[in-house]
């Protein structure tokens, strides 16, 4: 065995909960605490971490060495599959959507530099993920290669983001009311609401899609989490700002102002949509006064670089 779940534990252990204290919190008489999961580890980073580690035991487990998945140009998990392939000794390949040049920007050329391989394919056949005729085809051409699907998002995932609860239960001094994640593909949020269930029922999980119309992704919360029901978890769809990777310039103010005012990096796509929903709701007086929230800070600050590097903040 090269690694174990306790050599693993040692080498990232729980992230810290960060309780935070701001005029506009007090005013409202809600208490705000945030799941540094972006501080885990230095290279492998947030709720991507959290749906790798049970893949990467399966995968040991097996005897597989080598690790294949798909991602965008700017992936997050692309980056932290990367990352974990050279930190446990892992062969990566990624399967990117879009042109080669791609690979000279600063998520890719820094997985490279990690050792993964990468394969580019067209918008068109990059649709084809996760039909079974196109995954064979790859299965055929990597034959050695244990496949996670995009995101990371599949079973495995789910007891990694659970650990998220189970430590909650652990650090929080009061009850946890609510958890607020960012949402793409649901796999957080899934796990969440799988943990909660399971470690602290009174505590309601809410997802904020990232992108339009994502209302197709209560689906794949009841298929990876057929016992939740409704009172437990919900996603909200109307905090998009425009769709996937649009960043408004409201949310771009709010994104800096949050960090001048705490300290905590937040980037526009995921944790910033997340943090500023939070922050709408807040002000709505959606939350009664003496509400314990915890948002979980899911990483994902690598593409800042990739962010800037296109102006898009
Ligand atoms: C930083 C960050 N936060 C949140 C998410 C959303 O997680 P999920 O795809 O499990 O919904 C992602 C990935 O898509 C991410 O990279």
């Amino acid at each position: 065995m090269r690694f174990t779940e306790s050599s693993i534990y040692q080498q990232l252990p729980p992230s810290p909960l960060q309780s935070i204290t701001l005029p506009f919190l007090t005013a409202h008489g809600v208490k705000v605490s945030i799941k540094r999961d972006d501080l885990l580890h230095s290279e492998i980073s947030g709720n991507k971490w959290r749906k790798l580690k049970y893949n990467l035991l399966h995968a040991e487990k097996n005897d597989q060495q080598h690790i294949l998945s798909f991602g965008g140009a700017f992936s997050n998990h692309i980056h932290a599959l990367a990352a974990a392939g050279k930190h446990f000794n892992v062969k990566t390949t990624g399967i990117i959507r879009g042109e080669a040049h791609y690979a000279a920007n600063p998520t890719l050329s820094q997985a490279q530099q990690w050792g993964m391989q990468l394969q580019f394919v067209d918008r068109k056949t990059y649709r084809l993920k996760e039909q079974a005729e196109y995954l064979q085809t790859i299965q055929s051409q990597y034959s050695d290669a244990y496949i996670i699907p995009e995101g990371g998002s599949n079973r495995l995932a789910l007891p990694g983001v659970e650990e998220i609860c189970i430590e909650l239960t652990q650090q929080s001094e009061q009850p946890v009311d609510h958890i607020f994640t960012a949402t793409g593909s649901a796999g957080t949020l899934s796990g969440l609401i799988s943990g909660t269930l399971k470690h602290s029922p009174q505590t309601q999980v809410h997802g904020i899609a990232v992108l339009k119309n994502a209302h197709y992704l209560c689906d794949t919360v009841t298929h990876f989490v057929p016992q939740a029901n409704s009172l437990n978890w919900h996603l909200h769809t109307d905090f998009h700002e425009g769709g996937y990777g649009k960043v408004s310039p409201a949310l771009a103010d709010f994104c800096r102002q949050f960090t001048q005012q705490t300290t905590i990096p937040i980037e526009p796509i995921y944790t910033g949509k997340m943090f500023y929903a939070l922050w709408q709701l807040i002000e709505q007086g959606f939350f009664p006064i003496g509400t314990h929230i915890v948002a979980v800070h899911t990483g994902g600050l690598q593409g800042l670089a990739g962010l800037k590097s296109q102006q898009k903040f």
